[in-house]
Protein backbone atom coordinates (compact mmCIF):
# COMPACT_ATOMS: atom_id res chain seq x y z
CA UNK A 1 0.00 0.00 0.00
CA UNK A 2 0.91 3.05 -1.40
CA UNK A 3 -0.40 6.11 1.25
CA UNK A 4 -0.41 9.97 0.81
CA UNK A 5 -0.14 12.32 3.14
CA UNK A 6 -1.19 16.00 3.00
CA UNK A 7 -1.63 19.12 5.70
CA UNK A 8 -3.94 21.97 4.62
CA UNK A 9 -5.66 25.45 5.30
CA UNK A 10 -3.91 27.35 8.25
CA UNK A 11 -0.99 25.72 10.01
CA UNK A 12 -1.13 24.44 13.60
CA UNK A 13 1.48 23.36 16.19
CA UNK A 14 1.16 19.08 15.78
CA UNK A 15 0.82 18.67 12.14
CA UNK A 16 4.31 17.29 12.58
CA UNK A 17 3.62 14.95 15.19
CA UNK A 18 0.65 13.30 13.48
CA UNK A 19 2.72 12.52 10.24
CA UNK A 20 5.63 11.32 12.09
CA UNK A 21 3.31 9.19 13.76
CA UNK A 22 1.30 7.85 10.78
CA UNK A 23 4.74 7.23 9.26
CA UNK A 24 6.43 5.69 11.78
CA UNK A 25 3.41 3.34 12.81
CA UNK A 26 2.78 2.78 8.62
CA UNK A 27 6.25 1.82 8.23
CA UNK A 28 7.01 -0.47 11.14
CA UNK A 29 3.77 -1.91 11.41
CA UNK A 30 1.76 -2.29 8.13
CA UNK A 31 4.75 -2.08 5.86
CA UNK A 32 3.63 0.86 3.89
CA UNK A 33 5.15 3.30 2.04
CA UNK A 34 4.24 7.12 1.69
CA UNK A 35 4.53 10.13 -0.11
CA UNK A 36 4.71 13.29 0.99
CA UNK A 37 1.88 15.99 -1.05
CA UNK A 38 3.17 19.60 -0.55
CA UNK A 39 0.89 22.39 0.16
CA UNK A 40 -2.56 20.86 0.92
CA UNK A 41 -4.78 20.56 -2.06
CA UNK A 42 -2.35 21.84 -4.23
CA UNK A 43 0.06 18.85 -3.99
CA UNK A 44 -2.36 16.39 -5.53
CA UNK A 45 -3.90 18.73 -7.76
CA UNK A 46 -0.42 19.09 -9.13
CA UNK A 47 1.37 15.87 -8.64
CA UNK A 48 3.73 17.60 -6.46
CA UNK A 49 5.50 15.32 -3.86
CA UNK A 50 8.12 15.13 -2.00
CA UNK A 51 9.67 11.90 -0.03
CA UNK A 52 8.37 10.66 3.09
CA UNK A 53 9.31 7.85 5.05
CA UNK A 54 10.71 7.07 8.55
CA UNK A 55 13.94 9.09 8.01
CA UNK A 56 12.39 12.21 7.02
CA UNK A 57 10.43 12.18 10.17
CA UNK A 58 12.77 11.96 12.43
CA UNK A 59 12.89 14.84 15.09
CA UNK A 60 9.90 16.71 13.94
CA UNK A 61 7.68 16.03 16.77
CA UNK A 62 8.30 18.93 18.76
CA UNK A 63 8.72 21.67 15.87
CA UNK A 64 5.34 23.88 14.93
CA UNK A 65 4.71 24.33 11.41
CA UNK A 66 4.12 21.43 8.36
CA UNK A 67 7.37 19.50 6.98
CA UNK A 68 4.86 19.46 3.85
CA UNK A 69 3.77 23.25 3.72
CA UNK A 70 0.38 24.09 3.30
CA UNK A 71 -2.32 26.35 1.45
CA UNK A 72 -6.15 27.29 0.94
CA UNK A 73 -6.01 26.02 -2.32
CA UNK A 74 -9.82 24.71 -3.13
CA UNK A 75 -9.44 21.84 -5.93
CA UNK A 76 -13.41 21.60 -6.07
CA UNK A 77 -13.53 25.09 -7.19
CA UNK A 78 -10.74 24.37 -10.02
CA UNK A 79 -12.77 23.18 -13.78
CA UNK A 80 -11.55 19.39 -13.54
CA UNK A 81 -9.73 20.04 -10.27
CA UNK A 82 -11.32 16.63 -8.69
CA UNK A 83 -10.28 14.23 -12.39
CA UNK A 84 -6.69 16.04 -11.89
CA UNK A 85 -6.31 14.51 -8.51
CA UNK A 86 -7.59 11.24 -9.00
CA UNK A 87 -5.26 11.18 -12.68
CA UNK A 88 -2.12 12.23 -10.34
CA UNK A 89 -3.14 9.81 -7.53
CA UNK A 90 -3.57 7.16 -9.91
CA UNK A 91 -0.32 8.20 -11.87
CA UNK A 92 1.71 8.21 -8.68
CA UNK A 93 0.70 4.74 -7.56
CA UNK A 94 -1.17 6.25 -4.65
CA UNK A 95 -3.47 3.79 -2.96
CA UNK A 96 -5.16 5.93 -0.83
CA UNK A 97 -4.93 9.47 1.28
CA UNK A 98 -4.75 11.26 5.03
CA UNK A 99 -5.61 14.41 4.81
CA UNK A 100 -5.07 16.86 8.03
CA UNK A 101 -6.91 19.37 8.16
CA UNK A 102 -10.29 21.99 9.25
CA UNK A 103 -13.42 21.98 7.90
CA UNK A 104 -11.99 23.51 4.47
CA UNK A 105 -9.57 20.92 3.70
CA UNK A 106 -11.70 17.86 4.98
CA UNK A 107 -14.92 19.05 3.18
CA UNK A 108 -12.94 18.98 0.37
CA UNK A 109 -12.12 15.13 1.37
CA UNK A 110 -15.57 14.26 2.16
CA UNK A 111 -16.52 15.30 -1.50
CA UNK A 112 -13.51 13.44 -2.89
CA UNK A 113 -14.28 10.03 -0.67
CA UNK A 114 -17.92 11.16 -2.52
CA UNK A 115 -16.19 10.40 -5.65
CA UNK A 116 -14.34 7.46 -4.72
CA UNK A 117 -11.28 8.65 -3.48
CA UNK A 118 -10.44 6.42 -0.29
CA UNK A 119 -9.50 9.09 2.13
CA UNK A 120 -9.38 9.36 6.29
CA UNK A 121 -9.23 12.99 7.83
CA UNK A 122 -7.59 14.23 10.61
CA UNK A 123 -9.08 17.06 12.19
CA UNK A 124 -6.82 20.11 13.13
CA UNK A 125 -6.90 24.06 13.94
CA UNK A 126 -6.10 26.03 16.28
CA UNK A 127 -10.05 27.25 16.20
CA UNK A 128 -11.39 23.93 17.78
CA UNK A 129 -14.00 24.58 16.26
CA UNK A 130 -14.88 21.46 14.37
CA UNK A 131 -17.72 18.98 15.38
CA UNK A 132 -17.56 15.20 16.54
CA UNK A 133 -14.23 15.83 18.14
CA UNK A 134 -14.03 17.07 21.49
CA UNK A 135 -10.72 18.91 20.62
CA UNK A 136 -8.70 19.35 17.70
CA UNK A 137 -5.02 19.48 18.04
CA UNK A 138 -2.91 22.79 17.84
CA UNK A 139 -5.92 24.87 20.17
CA UNK A 140 -4.47 23.97 23.52
CA UNK A 141 -1.12 25.55 22.41
CA UNK A 142 -3.35 28.80 21.35
CA UNK A 143 -4.66 28.99 24.47
CA UNK A 144 -1.29 28.36 26.05
CA UNK A 145 0.13 31.48 24.02
CA UNK A 146 -2.33 33.53 24.69
CA UNK A 147 -2.92 33.03 28.32
CA UNK A 148 0.68 33.65 28.66
CA UNK A 149 0.62 37.08 26.65
CA UNK A 150 -2.35 37.88 28.67
CA UNK A 151 -0.51 37.34 31.90
CA UNK A 152 2.06 39.65 30.68
CA UNK A 153 -0.64 42.56 29.80
CA UNK A 154 -2.10 42.30 33.31
CA UNK A 155 1.03 43.78 34.77
CA UNK A 156 1.53 46.25 32.46
CA UNK A 157 -1.73 47.57 32.27
CA UNK A 158 -2.13 47.90 36.00
CA UNK A 159 1.01 50.00 36.03
CA UNK A 160 0.02 52.69 33.25
CA UNK A 161 -3.59 52.47 34.80
CA UNK A 162 -4.71 51.55 31.11
CA UNK A 163 -7.62 49.21 29.41
CA UNK A 164 -5.63 46.74 27.56
CA UNK A 165 -7.70 44.83 24.70
CA UNK A 166 -5.95 41.38 23.68
CA UNK A 167 -7.87 40.21 20.51
CA UNK A 168 -7.28 36.79 19.43
CA UNK A 169 -7.67 34.12 16.41
CA UNK A 170 -10.60 31.91 16.24
CA UNK A 171 -12.44 33.04 13.29
CA UNK A 172 -16.50 32.49 13.83
CA UNK A 173 -15.73 30.30 16.86
CA UNK A 174 -14.76 32.27 20.42
CA UNK A 175 -13.44 28.96 22.01
CA UNK A 176 -9.63 30.67 22.12
CA UNK A 177 -10.91 33.54 23.61
CA UNK A 178 -13.30 31.78 26.11
CA UNK A 179 -10.65 29.68 27.30
CA UNK A 180 -7.36 32.17 27.25
CA UNK A 181 -9.59 34.90 28.93
CA UNK A 182 -10.75 32.34 31.81
CA UNK A 183 -7.32 30.90 32.52
CA UNK A 184 -5.63 34.26 32.64
CA UNK A 185 -8.75 36.23 34.47
CA UNK A 186 -10.00 38.45 31.83
CA UNK A 187 -12.17 40.95 33.24
CA UNK A 188 -14.86 40.77 30.20
CA UNK A 189 -14.57 38.09 27.14
CA UNK A 190 -16.19 39.01 23.81
CA UNK A 191 -16.95 36.42 21.57
CA UNK A 192 -18.75 35.85 17.96
CA UNK A 193 -21.66 33.48 19.73
CA UNK A 194 -22.65 36.54 21.64
CA UNK A 195 -22.69 39.78 20.22
CA UNK A 196 -21.64 42.61 22.79
CA UNK A 197 -23.85 45.30 24.74
CA UNK A 198 -20.88 47.97 24.24
CA UNK A 199 -22.58 50.04 27.12
CA UNK A 200 -22.17 46.51 29.18
CA UNK A 201 -18.41 46.40 28.23
CA UNK A 202 -17.90 49.71 29.15
CA UNK A 203 -19.38 49.89 32.41
CA UNK A 204 -16.79 46.54 33.52
CA UNK A 205 -14.33 48.40 32.37
CA UNK A 206 -15.21 51.14 35.02
CA UNK A 207 -15.97 48.95 37.86
CA UNK A 208 -12.45 47.38 37.52
CA UNK A 209 -10.59 50.93 37.56
CA UNK A 210 -12.92 51.84 40.65
CA UNK A 211 -11.10 48.88 42.40
CA UNK A 212 -7.76 49.74 41.45
CA UNK A 213 -7.16 46.99 38.87
CA UNK A 214 -6.46 47.25 35.26
CA UNK A 215 -9.17 45.50 32.81
CA UNK A 216 -7.83 43.67 30.72
CA UNK A 217 -10.41 42.67 27.60
CA UNK A 218 -10.24 39.43 25.15
CA UNK A 219 -12.03 40.01 22.00
CA UNK A 220 -12.10 37.28 19.19
CA UNK A 221 -11.30 38.30 15.97
CA UNK A 222 -14.94 37.33 14.74
CA UNK A 223 -16.84 39.08 18.02
CA UNK A 224 -19.25 41.83 16.68
CA UNK A 225 -21.41 44.33 18.46
CA UNK A 226 -24.71 43.40 19.12
CA UNK A 227 -26.37 46.57 16.63
CA UNK A 228 -23.29 46.33 14.33
CA UNK A 229 -22.29 44.34 11.35
CA UNK A 230 -19.33 42.12 12.32
CA UNK A 231 -16.17 44.11 11.93
CA UNK A 232 -13.65 43.16 9.01
CA UNK A 233 -10.42 44.19 7.78
CA UNK A 234 -10.73 43.70 4.06
CA UNK A 235 -13.06 42.13 2.79
CA UNK A 236 -11.12 39.64 0.71
CA UNK A 237 -12.12 35.99 0.80
CA UNK A 238 -10.00 33.06 0.92
CA UNK A 239 -10.44 30.05 -2.05
CA UNK A 240 -13.30 28.81 0.28
CA UNK A 241 -15.00 31.93 1.03
CA UNK A 242 -13.85 33.18 4.08
CA UNK A 243 -13.52 36.81 5.02
CA UNK A 244 -10.40 37.82 6.43
CA UNK A 245 -11.20 39.00 9.79
CA UNK A 246 -9.79 41.33 12.70
CA UNK A 247 -9.74 45.05 13.58
CA UNK A 248 -12.62 44.41 16.24
CA UNK A 249 -10.07 45.30 18.65
CA UNK A 250 -8.80 48.48 17.80
CA UNK A 251 -12.44 49.69 17.09
CA UNK A 252 -13.60 48.46 20.73
CA UNK A 253 -10.41 50.91 22.38
CA UNK A 254 -11.56 54.01 20.41
CA UNK A 255 -14.96 53.22 21.49
CA UNK A 256 -13.90 52.68 25.52
CA UNK A 257 -11.53 55.57 25.33
CA UNK A 258 -14.15 57.66 23.76
CA UNK A 259 -17.19 56.70 26.50
CA UNK A 260 -15.01 56.13 29.28
CA UNK A 261 -11.98 58.86 29.00
CA UNK A 262 -9.83 55.84 30.20
CA UNK A 263 -6.86 54.74 27.97
CA UNK A 264 -7.13 52.12 25.65
CA UNK A 265 -4.73 49.70 23.61
CA UNK A 266 -5.07 46.66 21.19
CA UNK A 267 -2.76 44.06 21.23
CA UNK A 268 -3.54 41.60 18.49
CA UNK A 269 -1.85 38.50 18.76
CA UNK A 270 -2.39 37.07 15.39
CA UNK A 271 -0.37 34.51 14.15
CA UNK A 272 2.02 34.18 16.94
CA UNK A 273 -0.98 31.87 18.26
CA UNK A 274 -0.22 29.14 15.70
CA UNK A 275 3.90 29.45 15.77
CA UNK A 276 6.26 27.46 17.17
CA UNK A 277 6.22 24.26 19.21
CA UNK A 278 3.11 22.26 20.59
CA UNK A 279 2.33 21.48 24.22
CA UNK A 280 2.71 18.30 25.55
CA UNK A 281 -1.46 18.14 25.92
CA UNK A 282 -1.17 18.65 21.67
CA UNK A 283 1.68 16.70 21.25
CA UNK A 284 -0.01 13.21 22.28
CA UNK A 285 -2.65 14.45 21.07
CA UNK A 286 -1.90 14.38 17.16
CA UNK A 287 0.55 11.69 17.79
CA UNK A 288 -2.58 9.59 19.04
CA UNK A 289 -4.60 10.90 15.75
CA UNK A 290 -1.71 9.97 13.72
CA UNK A 291 -1.88 6.43 14.81
CA UNK A 292 -5.59 5.93 14.95
CA UNK A 293 -5.59 7.46 11.44
CA UNK A 294 -2.93 4.62 9.78
CA UNK A 295 -5.62 2.19 11.49
CA UNK A 296 -7.97 3.17 9.81
CA UNK A 297 -6.36 3.07 6.65
CA UNK A 298 -5.20 -0.25 7.31
CA UNK A 299 -9.04 -1.52 7.94
CA UNK A 300 -9.99 0.37 4.90
CA UNK A 301 -12.58 2.51 6.96
CA UNK A 302 -12.15 5.24 4.11
CA UNK A 303 -14.39 8.33 4.30
CA UNK A 304 -13.77 8.83 8.28
CA UNK A 305 -11.85 11.05 10.57
CA UNK A 306 -10.41 10.18 13.51
CA UNK A 307 -11.62 12.49 16.56
CA UNK A 308 -11.40 12.34 20.56
CA UNK A 309 -14.10 11.56 22.69
CA UNK A 310 -13.52 12.21 25.74
CA UNK A 311 -10.14 10.51 26.43
CA UNK A 312 -11.36 7.46 23.60
CA UNK A 313 -9.75 8.34 19.66
CA UNK A 314 -12.65 7.58 18.00
CA UNK A 315 -13.59 7.56 14.47
CA UNK A 316 -16.91 9.40 12.81
CA UNK A 317 -17.71 10.17 9.41
CA UNK A 318 -16.11 13.17 7.58
CA UNK A 319 -19.84 14.63 6.80
CA UNK A 320 -20.37 14.66 11.09
CA UNK A 321 -17.07 16.80 11.24
CA UNK A 322 -18.05 18.99 8.46
CA UNK A 323 -21.61 19.42 8.45
CA UNK A 324 -21.73 22.40 10.90
CA UNK A 325 -19.31 24.48 13.15
CA UNK A 326 -18.49 23.30 16.85
CA UNK A 327 -19.52 27.27 18.15
CA UNK A 328 -19.27 27.85 22.17
CA UNK A 329 -22.74 26.51 23.83
CA UNK A 330 -24.44 29.89 25.89
CA UNK A 331 -23.67 27.69 29.47
CA UNK A 332 -20.15 27.62 28.39
CA UNK A 333 -20.02 31.21 28.03
CA UNK A 334 -22.29 31.76 30.96
CA UNK A 335 -19.45 30.17 33.43
CA UNK A 336 -17.14 33.05 32.34
CA UNK A 337 -19.66 36.17 33.23
CA UNK A 338 -19.33 35.41 36.94
CA UNK A 339 -15.83 37.07 36.55
CA UNK A 340 -16.94 39.77 34.58
CA UNK A 341 -16.59 43.41 35.73
O1 LIG B 1 -8.38 28.77 11.13
C1 LIG B 1 -7.22 29.14 11.77
C2 LIG B 1 -7.00 30.63 11.66
O2 LIG B 1 -5.80 30.94 12.33
C3 LIG B 1 -8.17 31.49 12.16
O3 LIG B 1 -8.19 31.60 13.56
C4 LIG B 1 -7.91 32.77 11.44
O4 LIG B 1 -9.09 33.53 11.27
C5 LIG B 1 -7.38 32.31 10.12
O5 LIG B 1 -6.86 31.02 10.30
C6 LIG B 1 -6.31 33.19 9.54
O6 LIG B 1 -5.93 32.65 8.33
P1 LIG B 1 -4.72 33.19 7.45
O7 LIG B 1 -3.45 32.85 8.17
O8 LIG B 1 -4.84 32.46 6.17
O9 LIG B 1 -4.90 34.66 7.33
Amino acid sequence: MRVGVLTGGGDCPGLNAVIRAVVRKGVQEYGYEFVGFRDGWRGPLEGDTIPLDVQAVRGILPRGGTILGSSRTNPIKIEGGVERIKDNLAGLGVDALIAIGGEDTLGVARQLHDRGVKVVGVPKTIDNDLNATDYTFGFDTAVNIAMEAIDRLHTTAESHHRALICEVMGRHAGWIALHAGMASGANVILIPERPFDIEKVCGYVESRFKTKYAPIIVVAEGAHPADGQMDVQTQELDAFGHVRLGGIGERLAAEIEKRTGKEARTTVLGHIQRGGTPTAFDRVLATRFGLHAIDAVHDGDWGKMVGLSGTDIVRVDLSAATDQLKTVPAERYSESEVFFG
